[in-house]
């Protein structure tokens, strides 16, 4: 018998009986069903204080900190599964496993996890509650952090339910931390999670369900994200022929008050949240977000891709995060917020590498040791300890970005962290070359995964952990999209690279607010303006066509940063072609050509 904490507030039969389902395999003490109001929030972060899991922040306003588990700390792409009914569809850029050999092994894992725990359940909308390109969710989990979280993340609650009605469709989603309490046993204030080899994050394309087991930390648990906005929301627009991509949306007005909208594909930690809330160096200009991770494009009647943001929050990347490098991002988590993973200051405040002063005395670094600035040997905040923040309390937030209808896109960009070949600015010479810059994306990896090794590596549009289906029909699909449209209405496509180093390994470009002027040159060029010269890569452009008003970089490293490395573009050539190797005859024959093309003219 299931025991309910609070009344069903919905009289969706499949729903309940979906909720009886999990909670008879995970026998949690009760079943409550959240309702997202600021009293839920409240309250369950006022436990989470009482037990020890979290620290109320005396310095920032309806605050909390969270230590995660040593072993809980980022993604885990290992455990992440694409269990799509034959492997082929699947692809060789995804962990596959038969949902008929995964579904008893999770099951068994499943039977009795939740003892002595609470089953919150949380019905959420992705994308402005009602609006028809959202999506609705239900996700059952055991941590009332995870529930916190969603609050944020997410548009939570009865609203959702009453969209949804008796019948309505939801992606169900079901979570736990995989640690469940004896008899009269508590967490002791420490994060509960599973061993690595006990985590699955598992996918499963063909029934739209989302199963995550073992650990408790961003990605894998908030399961609106990345697993339903990304892996089982591509899958879906892989068949209603849409866009779910890893994008960041921004609004860019110039002086006379014209406005572009711009979404941006980096892999993670790569700067998206940072771009989506520049502040331009150069007078006149403005940038607004809409978005910072997740873009969801459809076409609209006259032609062209409009991008709604399913997300309501910011998982943001806190290191590096500064008054001067974002102050947009440090006013979104000024109050309000969820840090997971940074330090705490003896006043009740948080720190962390990069946030623009030294550490004003002893700390409790993110594993919840002392830390003193004059001895410490290791850093204070985890490299990927993170902010979860409104959007509506990111000054910089456009009046528009909930608007159901979305915004229409005018430029795309891709781009990573490489710290040579790649230019600042380069720009497609087709919808074609497009596709193929987003194909071979690359960067040095970072924090925002546990388990990838250091260096560079392809991960094409920004989505190599995020596809749910097989990474040559996604490339099959970006084309498609390019066919539905006119070359006038589709966006217009970049690469930019904004981590090029020098010989000993410096910064060549300032970035951040600085990125502005890569901006304007890229709104200029929407608009058939901006001078460039077409080279074997694409239309870069003249070293005079890049704003330089104000800008501190010497004449040397500008003509560096914009000229064309045609020995580095040989060797990368070769990486590439080792690349597309692994996608066998799903490669489309159009991005082949891509290849080829390129060939001849670097050797021209
Ligand atoms: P995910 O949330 O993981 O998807 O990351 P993201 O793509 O939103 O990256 P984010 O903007 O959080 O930036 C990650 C890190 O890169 C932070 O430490 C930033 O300070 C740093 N960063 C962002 N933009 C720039 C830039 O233009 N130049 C340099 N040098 N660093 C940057
Ligand atoms: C990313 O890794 O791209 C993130 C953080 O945005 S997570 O939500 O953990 O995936
Ligand atoms: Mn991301």
């Amino acid at each position: 018998m299931v025991k309910y904490l609070n009344e069903i507030p919905t009289k969706h039969a499949k729903l309940v009986a979906w909720v009886e389902e999990w909670a008879a395999i995970c026998k949690p003490e009760g079943v409550y069903w959240c309702d997202g109001s600021a009293a839920e929030y409240d309250r369950l972060a006022d436990e989470m204080v009482a037990s020890g899991l979290a620290t109320r922040l005396d310095k920032k306003p309806h605050s909390v900190l969270f230590r995660s588990d040593v072993s809980d700390v980022a993604r885990v792409e290992s455990r992440t599964y694409i269990a799509s009914e034959k492997q082929e569809d699947a692809g060789p850029t995804n962990n596959w496993i038969d949902p008929k050999e995964l579904k008893p092994i999770m099951l068994d894992l499943y039977n009795g996890c939740m003892k002595g725990r609470i089953m919150y359940v949380i019905p959420f909308s992705m994308g402005p509650v009602g609006s028809n390109i959202a999506k609705i969710g239900v996700e059952l989990t055991d941590s009332a952090y995870v529930v916190i979280n969603m609050h944020t993340m997410t548009r939570v609650g009865t609203k959702v339910l009453e969209v949804l009605g008796n019948d309505g469709e939801f992606v169900p989603c079901v979570h736990s931390v995989g640690k469940p309490l004896a008899e009269g046993e508590s967490d002791n204030g420490y994060w509960p999670c599973a061993p690595i080899e006990k985590k699955y994050i598992a996918h499963f394309p063909e029934t739209r369900e989302i199963w995550s087991f073992g650990s408790g930390y961003g990605g894998n648990a908030l399961l609106g994200k990345k697993c339903l906005a990304l892996r089982i929301a591509s899958a879906i627009a892989r068949d209603e022929g849409w866009l779910a991509e890893h994008m960041l949306i921004l609004k860019l007005t110039n002086p006379k008050g014209e406005v572009k909208y711009v979404t941006g594909a980096f892999p993670s930690a790569c700067g998206k949240t940072n771009l989506a809330m520049l502040i331009p160096t150069i007078p006149g200009w403005k940038v607004e977000t809409i978005g910072d991770d997740i873009a969801w494009m459809k076409f609209g009647k006259d032609g062209r891709l409009y991008a709604i943001n399913p997300e309501a929050g910011f998982f943001g990347v806190a290191p590096g995060t500064s008054m001067d490098s974002n102050k947009n991002a440090m006013m979104s988590a000024s109050k309000d917020t969820i840090f997971t993973n940074v330090a705490l200051t003896e006043d009740g405040d948080v720190w962390w590498e990069g946030i623009g002063y030294d550490a004003p005395g002893k700390l409790i670094d993110w594993k919840g040791n002392e830390w003193d600035p004059a001895t410490a040997t290791e850093k204070a905040a985890h490299p990927n300890a993170r902010f979860t923040a409104k959007a509506e309390n990111c000054p910089a937030i456009a009046p528009e970005w909930q608007d159901p209808a979305g915004v229409p896109i005018d430029a795309f960009l891709f781009g990573g962290r490489r710290p040579s070949t790649i230019p600042l600015v380069h720009q497609a010479m087709s919808w074609e070359h497009g596709v193929f810059m987003g194909s071979i994306v690359g960067s040095e990896v970072t924090a925002a995964t546990l388990d990838v090794k250091a260096g560079v590596r392809r991960d094409p549009f920004a989505m190599l952990p995020f596809c749910g289906y097989h990474m040559g029909d996604y490339f099959a699909h970006w084309l498609n999209i390019g066919k539905q449209s006119t070359a006038d209405k589709l966006p217009k496509v970049f690469y930019v690279n904004w981590f090029r180093k020098s010989a000993d390994g410096k910064w060549l470009w300032p970035g951040f607010g600085d990125n502005s002027r890569v901006l304007k040159w890229i709104f200029e060029r929407c608009n058939g303006e901006g001078k460039a010269v077409e080279t074997p890569i694409g239309y870069m452009p003249t070293v005079d066509a890049i704003d330089c008003e104000g800008l501190d970089v010497s004449a040397e490293d500008m003509a560096e940063l914009l000229s064309l490395d045609k020995e580095g573009w040989k060797n990368e050539f070769a990486s590439i072609k080792e690349h597309y190797a692994k996608f066998g005859d799903k490669l489309p024959a159009e991005l082949v050509e891509q290849l080829n093309a390129l060939e001849v003219r670097l050797n021209k």
